[in-house]
């Protein structure tokens, strides 16, 4: 059964050449089984007719404020019989209203009567999308617990290429999908660490690795559909963290254990996703090193590992993961990993193969139980790994 069958969904149009991609995401949530409403504002109707939409969706088509036919309060009761809202496409003149508290129209009165989640799909010009009032208003609204499904790179309508486009309708249904997924996780309280570490020579130099930090970023959002409180421990990454519970930024391993140490009785559940350095420069030079001399010297030394510390310290209660970044005898490192590191379960990942590794979009892995038990996953796209690493914790769970 779809999780989208006999949810109420608002789709609340907003005016932007993208508009007409609402049509479709009408038709496949219909497909889902969903029952659709559509708001518009008074732009949209100039790209799409409200027609489309009553057809596609079989319901009247909500636009005006002072509408004299409707029986009831019209904002009150769209806001209170829905189990979500989505505004698709939203432009920027609609977000800045929304994150001011402006309600000149009935999709805004609707968005500020309603006590349901918001999911908001921005589309846009790149330079406006990148402006800086929008990206505050944005900002503005996620701390408010607004979701934002992020907008594409590509070719925009306007002839401008840039972040702006809206996000793939596909891509917009399988976020819902998984926004109405079970919610058995919502007792646990997960830190999730992700990214690279930096370990510096001088102020301007360091050493690091490519983890883009969106494996850690998946997992993260997989957790958080599942209704589980999501705290990430950052190193490098591009990665926007913005939408979760709490995330903080740090450069190197020791900063990531002291982070961690802070609060680390609190987690229920402990993934250790990011790629920490095994070595540190064994003397941080306080200012730019110059390149007056032809050669330099410096020496390493071993880092703190801190998935060992967390391993060492955790109690019998919290379910501690690791992943493991393997290019031979995969199985048996890992293995020993799960060991020594005191884990639950580590998520090898084979970076031989092609399509692994650090930066793509899918990983080669192997999940091994502390128990022996072996899962071959191979090559999956990063979210479906996610998906693997919640379902073996719910599991975890039950026993
Ligand atoms: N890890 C860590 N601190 C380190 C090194 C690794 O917390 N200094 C964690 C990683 O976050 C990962 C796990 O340990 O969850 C395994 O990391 P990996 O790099 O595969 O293994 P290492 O333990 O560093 O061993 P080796 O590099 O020898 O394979």
């Amino acid at each position: 059964m779809s999780n989208l069958k006999n949810k109420n969904i608002l789709l609340g149009v907003t005016g932007g050449i993208s508009a007409y991609k609402a049509c479709e995401l009408s038709r496949l949530m219909l497909k889902e089984d969903a029952k659709v409403n559509v708001v518009m504002t008074s732009n949209a109707e100039k790209f799409v007719s409200a027609l489309t939409f009553q057809y596609l969706t079989g319901n009247k088509v909500s636009t005006d404020m002072y509408d004299i036919s409707d029986e009831k309060i019209s904002h009150i009761d769209l806001a209170d019989k829905s189990d979500l809202i989505i505004i698709c496409p939203a432009t920027a003149n609609f977000i800045s209203k929304f994150a001011n508290g402006i309600a000149d129209n009935l999709l805004l009165n609707i968005l500020l009567a309603t006590k349901v989640d918001i999911i908001v799909c921005p589309a846009m010009n790149v330079n406006m999308y990148e402006n800086k009032i929008i990206q505050e208003n944005i900002k503005k609204l996620k701390k408010n617990g607004v979701i934002f499904i992020e907008p594409e790179s590509g070719e925009l309508a306007c002839g401008w290429e840039g972040k702006g486009r809206l996000a793939e309708v596909q891509n917009i249904i399988n976020f819902l999908k998984k926004k109405f997924k079970n919610k058995k996780l919502s007792k646990e309280n997960i830190l999730i660490t992700a990214g690279a570490t930096r370990e510096f020579l001088d102020p301007v130099r360091f050493i690091s690795n490519p983890s883009s930090g969106i494996m850690g970023l998946c997992i993260a959002e997989e957790f958080k559909m599942r209704g589980a409180k999501v705290n990430i421990v950052a190193g490098h990454t591009d990665v926007d963290l913005s939408n979760f519970d709490s995330y903080i930024r740090i450069n190197t391993a020791d900063e990531m254990k002291n982070e961690i140490a802070k609060q680390l009785k609190k987690y229920s559940v402990i993934i250790k996703v990011a790629a920490v350095g095994d070595y540190k420069f064994k003397k941080i030079k306080k200012d730019k090193i110059k390149k007056d001399e032809n050669k330099i010297d410096f020496d390493l030394e071993k880092n703190t590992d801190v998935l060992q510390f967390i391993g060492d310290k955790r109690n019998k209660n919290q379910i501690l993961i690791g992943f493991a970044a393997e290019t031979d005898k995969v199985i048996q490192n890992a293995k020993k990993k799960v060991k020594n590191k005191n884990l639950d379960f580590i998520v090898a990942n084979d970076i031989s193969k092609e399509g692994s590794g650090f930066g793509s979009k899918s990983n080669f892995t192997t999940i091994i139980s502390s128990d022996g038990k072996i899962d071959k996953l191979g090559l999956q796209t990063k979210e479906t790994i996610a998906e693997k690493i919640a379902d073996k914790v719910e599991k975890m769970r039950q026993n």
